[in-house]
């Protein structure tokens, strides 16, 4: 079964690098590096890469008019080449905004298995049917952004030794995340977000040095699993927007270099748990719209590090815990659309603009007056007093300003009006 294939390979290699020296006969290329000492140097460095991959380039519609080893634009095509002699091989390509109809032919694909890093930014085209077996296999870094139309868990699971993988925007089509990734034990960088991949958050994990994790929006559904907590290296943990449920598992404290941690748009309930408590180096945190409830855990103001915090649209109760220091210190503070949650307006000035109720003494919520329009003052005066145990400002005093102005216009406007009147009837009356 292999034989044929690959001596027709080599057959099909020879004649079109034959086909190659006779065409690219202007410049001074040749297969025996002995043969051309000093040619000029624009042309000895486009020659310089391996002519079966000059001409995987060309078939593939990638420009190769200048040096095809010297791409670095960060927003196109792009190419990196190692130093190697005779010829220089390709260790990293990106194709970026290619026309639908582009082909990747396999002959391409095989002379392409040098390659480390390969990525595709919007490019449309076709999914080769596999990628073949020694590219697969050299790849470390492999990337997919709204390209490739459409993707199976088997594909991508053959890129085995990839260390960084990346598909976004892309439909994925899988029976859940671990077929992807369960047979890639070298990865430290995985996003498949954005991909209406379905399935459950892999129960067992083989690639324990994960940094980034990124599932975000996807179709997946159930709980986080306990033995996520293996995962001891993670920095970035990106559930948002899934369907996932349950509680957050305790283990989930064991994440001890977790930084950045969403878990926001899902239907996750009950506490957040204590042992959250112990991961200090968290910068980024966001609950937001699920059905988180309990009180808010005071030890989150303990986190040093913390700068973004999103606990909106929960169902949070009790007294709201946390200081005006702390809320001020942070980028990113936000934790309305919590019913159940009150702020003690004795510890906390309403120009905090939390976006919850006041409590009452009980440690209830105040429930909003029926209309404030209507009945301007009385509700108004209550703010203002609890303006003046803050250290003063503008938040209620704005707010009377432009109904004060408009009051002014109205009454500047009417005298004038009264004023002409006057003198129309005084101008009648003289004349
Ligand atoms: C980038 O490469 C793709 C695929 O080879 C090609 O279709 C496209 O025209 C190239 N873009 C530019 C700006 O050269
Ligand atoms: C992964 O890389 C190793 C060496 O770096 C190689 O021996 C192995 O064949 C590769 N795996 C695959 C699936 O190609
Ligand atoms: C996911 O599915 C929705 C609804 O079927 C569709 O509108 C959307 O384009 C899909 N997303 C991707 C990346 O295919
Ligand atoms: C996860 O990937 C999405 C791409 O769809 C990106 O917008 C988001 O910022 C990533 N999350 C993190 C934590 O980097
Ligand atoms: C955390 O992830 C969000 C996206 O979910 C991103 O916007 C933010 O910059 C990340 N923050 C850090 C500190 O990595
Ligand atoms: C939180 O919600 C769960 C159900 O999701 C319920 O069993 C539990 O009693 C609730 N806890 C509090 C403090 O309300
Ligand atoms: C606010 O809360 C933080 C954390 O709980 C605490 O360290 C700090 O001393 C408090 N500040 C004031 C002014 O009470
Ligand atoms: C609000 O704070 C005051 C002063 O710290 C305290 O005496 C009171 O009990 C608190 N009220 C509630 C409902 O927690």
């Amino acid at each position: 079964m292999a034989p044929p294939p690959s001596s027709l390979f080599l057959l099909i290699t020879l004649v079109s690098s034959y086909t190659w020296s006779c065409g690219g006969a202007a410049t001074p290329a040749s297969p025996s590096p002995t043969a051309s000492p000093a040619p000029p140097a624009s042309a000895a460095r486009s020659s310089t890469l391996d002519p079966r991959q000059l001409i995987a380039l060309q078939s593939m519609g990638f420009p190769t008019a200048k040096d095809p080893c010297g791409l670095p634009s960060p927003h196109d095509n792009a190419t990196a080449c190692d130093d190697a002699a005779p010829f220089r091989h390709l260790v990293s390509l990106r194709l970026a905004n290619c026309s639908p109809d582009l082909d990747l032919p396999t002959t391409a694909l095989r002379a392409l298995s040098t390659l480390r890093s390969l990525s595709f930014l919007r490019c449309p085209l076709p999914a080769p049917k596999r990628l073949p077996g020694p590219l697969a296999g050299s790849l470390r870094s492999f990337s997919c952004d709204a390209s490739l139309r459409r993707l199976t868990g088997v594909w991508l699971s053959r890129l085995q030794n990839l260390t960084d993988l990346s598909v976004v925007g892309v439909p994925v089509t899988a029976s859940g995340p671990a077929i992807v990734i369960s047979r890639m034990r070298h990865l430290r960088s995985v996003t498949i977000s954005v991909t209406n991949l379905t399935g459950v958050v892999p129960h067992h994990w083989h690639a324990l040095d994960l940094v980034h994790l990124n599932l975000s929006s996807n179709l997946l559904k159930g709980p986080i699993p306990s033995s996520i907590s293996v995962l001891g290296s993670l920095q970035t943990l990106d559930l948002s927007s899934n369907a996932l449920a349950g509680t957050l598992p305790d283990s989930i404290g064991d994440l001890a270099d977790l930084k950045n941690a969403s878990f926001a748009h899902n239907s996750i309930s009950g506490p957040v748990p204590d042992s959250m408590s112990q991961l200090s180096a968290l910068i980024h945190l966001d609950l937001s719209s699920n059905q988180f409830n309990g009180s808010i855990p005071k030890f989150l103001s303990e986190m040093k590090q913390l700068k973004f915090l999103n606990l909106e649209n929960n169902n949070f109760q009790g007294v709201f815990p946390f200081n005006a220091s702390f809320v001020r210190k942070l980028e990113v503070f936000k934790v309305g659309g919590n019913s159940d949650l009150c702020y003690n307006h004795s510890r906390l000035s309403s120009k905090l603009k939390l976006g919850i109720a006041r409590c009452d003494k009980y440690g209830q919520p105040v429930p909003p007056p029926p209309d404030r329009s209507t009945r301007a003052d009385s509700d108004y005066s209550d703010d203002g007093s609890d303006d003046e145990s803050g250290d003063g400002g503008s938040g209620g005093g704005s707010h009377h300003g432009p109904s004060k102005l408009v009051l002014g216009v109205a009454i500047g406007l009417s005298c004038f009006v009264f004023l002409i009147i006057f003198l129309v009837c005084l101008s009648k009356v003289c004349g």
